[in-house]
């Protein structure tokens, strides 16, 4: 398996890639290489059709403090905007259209808690701290934070941690809607796993057309959603794996996936 400068990357049972970001010395700061190891990395996992659902997590202490300040603090804002800046991270992560889960523990600030809310949900410790705070460094949210932040909780609380960079808890990460469920930080990486190993034995068309459909809610109005949801509905009943899954529920028996 492929070697990274920035990630650890395991493949547990269960068909689950284990994707571990790894610079400790900047609290998982996410640079240009980081982006780049996470670039081939996902780009792996998506090639890859014995897996099936990917977790990406960081340190006890860090999931991952923010975009690397040291590399941004000397860009001209026309270098910003000719490199596209962040771009990277859309295309490459958020285009995925395998299921991942992000697992977080400590901090998750600026293009953490961004990278974390580009994850198909969140699972957090009970250390987890989410914040976008920008603000102090004269800048604002650039990967997608500002939009999936609001959506996620609601203007209130959006506006009140942009534009005062508090960080809130798991807790209030959880009441607010941000995560979906909250486990001991001892237990975090294992649960993780363990959830991904649950995806990953779905039917794999209905796994990504179902992510697909929660997406659409996040992207596009009420009424175009729905009708794209019940096209989706339609397509999927086309496949083997829906026959089988229905047959099997009504024969009380587990189903035998094939991905078609
Ligand atoms: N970029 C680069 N280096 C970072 C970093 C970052 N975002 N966050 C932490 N580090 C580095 C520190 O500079 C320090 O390195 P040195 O030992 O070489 O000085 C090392 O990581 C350890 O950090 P601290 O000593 O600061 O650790 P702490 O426990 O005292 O504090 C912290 C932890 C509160 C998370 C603090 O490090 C911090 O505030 N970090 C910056 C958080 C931030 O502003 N993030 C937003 C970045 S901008 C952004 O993300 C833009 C966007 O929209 C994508």
């Amino acid at each position: 398996m492929a070697t990274y400068e920035t990630l650890l990357v395991e493949q547990r049972e269960g068909g689950v890639s284990l994707i571990t970001i790894n610079r400790p010395q900047a609290l998982n700061a996410l640079n240009g290489q980081v982006l780049a190891d996470l670039t081939a990395a996902f780009s792996a996992y998506a090639a890859d059709d014995t897996q099936r659902c990917a977790v990406v997590t960081g340190s006890e202490k860090a999931f991952a403090a923010g975009a690397d300040i040291k590399e941004m603090v000397d860009k001209a804002a026309a270098d910003f905007f000719i490199e596209d800046f962040f771009s990277g991270w859309q295309a490459n992560l958020v285009a995925t259209r395998k299921p991942w889960i992000a697992a977080v523990a400590g901090f998750a600030l600026g293009g953490g808690c961004e990278l974390a809310m580009m994850a198909d949900f969140i699972l957090a410790a009970d250390t987890a701290k989410f914040g976008q705070p920008e603000i102090k460094l004269g800048v604002a949210p650039g990967m997608g934070g500002s939009q999936r932040l609001t959506r996620a909780v609601g203007k209130a609380v959006a506006m009140e941690m942009c534009l005062t960079g508090r960080m809130i808890g798991a807790e209030e990460a959880k009441q607010s809607g941000l995560v979906a469920r909250v486990v001991p930080a001892a237990e975090l990486v294992e649960e993780a796993v363990r959830t991904a190993q649950t995806i990953a034995a779905m039917p794999p068309l209905a796994a990504m057309i179902n992510k697909e459909m929660v997406n659409l809610a996040f992207e596009s109005g009420l009424a175009q959603a729905i009708q794209i949801e019940r096209r989706l509905f339609q397509i999927l009943t086309a496949t083997d794996d829906r026959t089988e899954g229905m047959t099997a529920f009504i024969e009380k028996r587990p189903g035998v996936w094939k991905g078609r």
